[in-house]
């Protein structure tokens, strides 16, 4: 008999996220050489990882024979003076995508719901699914969140709703006014994620949501360490909440969860702030050459607030195939219902280039 049958019925019914494509497995398939392939489809960061960051791993090589410290001491204490917050007001996870799942864990079950909007981060809807959840999806007002409408979607059994800003794939940022508003109205009964995987390379004014954590509001705000700092690799990203919630979420937290490496790098790349600003620099640079062509070309695009951004290219996914036979690797956005957009993330001067001249033959040739 098959064990299939057996599986828990909420797990059976997940359809797998589905990553952008990594530069190696595009090259096996073309039979193109890695070299030749460049990838910005992840929002991953072009000028590497911090150097400060990529020093502290290899003097840690020799340490890696020991299990790493579960309570992540050093980084921990490192973050909460970068913070200025206590230390029990942090959680660390295999990426921020763990935290999605410790506090689906702890407050997704049959019987419980949580609001996002239809077009944020998949892995929320995901999530819910595998808890047996219902995921509330609320419209978008044009690409951005509808914070009214998702405070009106919210019920009795809403258990979560997760903000995602600024929003992946969409690349809109919700403002200040729009969250103190939404924010003075929220029930009690909820938990609000405010998602800000790429708070720190924003060249727009982030909403101060530390200050809800701070006033030990029912809010956990989520950081990671893969963009900014260049770390995706080592997957290490945090949430901060009041230490009530992150008792609960720690209830879900395997041992050592974040690998010492991790710990290690993430707590020297908190040191280097100039490669962050460097990124942001990179970042705000290549959205404008890429904005500029865009327009130069007649595609409608979302202007960008970090290191990616949307582009409505006609059929998105045709797009995304020809761009990859020309060894360049984006998103297509069907699996988010905007079929006719690509999602770029924004790299180096070259990449842009490449990005760009490989673009104009497809969409005006
Ligand atoms: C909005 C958002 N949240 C969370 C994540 C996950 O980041 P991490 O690498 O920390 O798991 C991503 C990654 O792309 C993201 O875009």
């Amino acid at each position: 008999m098959s064990i299939v049958k057996h599986v828990n019925p909420h797990v059976m019914k997940v359809s797998p996220y589905q990553p952008g494509r990594p530069i190696e497995e595009v090259a096996r398939e073309l039979g193109i050489d890695p070299e030749n392939i460049i990838k910005l489809a992840s929002n991953e960061s072009p000028l590497g990882p911090s150097p400060k960051a990529m020093r502290a791993m290899k003097k840690a090589c020799s340490e890696m024979h020991r299990y790493p410290d579960g309570g992540a001491y050093y980084l921990r204490k490192r973050i909460s003076e970068h913070y200025n917050l206590p230390p029990d007001y942090f959680i660390f996870g295999c990426g921020s995508n763990e935290l999605i799942e410790f506090i689906g864990h702890s407050l997704l079950y049959p019987g419980a719901s949580a609001v996002m909007s239809e077009k944020a981060f998949v892995i929320y809807k995901i999530i819910c699914g595998m808890f047996g959840a219902e995921a509330v999806e609320v419209p978008m007002k044009g690409l951005t969140h509808n914070l009214r409408a998702m405070l009106k979607a919210i019920k009795e059994d809403t258990r979560v709703v997760f903000v995602c800003n600024p929003n992946n794939p969409t690349g809109t940022m919700v403002k200040e006014k729009d969250v103190r508003k939404f924010m003075d109205k929220v029930p009690d009964h909820v938990l609000v994620v405010f998602d800000e995987a790429y708070a720190e390379i924003t060249y727009k004014r982030m909403p101060d949501t530390l200050s809800y954590v701070r006033e030990k509001r029912n809010v956990i705000v989520l950081r990671s360490f893969s963009k900014a700092y260049g770390l995706a690799g080592l997957r290490v990203g945090y949430g901060m909440a009041k230490p009530e919630i992150i008792q609960v979420l720690e209830k879900s937290r395997q041992p050592f969860n974040v690998n010492s490496m991790a710990q290690i790098a993430a707590a020297a790349a908190l040191d280097d702030q100039g490669f962050v600003s460097r990124s942001r620099r990179t970042y705000k640079k290549g959205a404008q050459l890429i904005m500029k062509a865009c327009s130069e070309m007649g595609l409608v695009f979302e202007p960008p607030v970090a290191n990616f951004m949307l582009i409505k290219v006609g059929n998105g996914f045709e797009v995304f195939n020809e761009l990859q036979k020309k060894g360049v690797i984006v998103r297509p956005m069907a699996p988010y219902k905007l079929p006719e957009w690509i999602r770029v993330s924004i790299g180096t001067e070259a990449e842009n280039l490449r990005f760009l001249s490989a673009l104009k033959t497809i969409v005006s040739p």
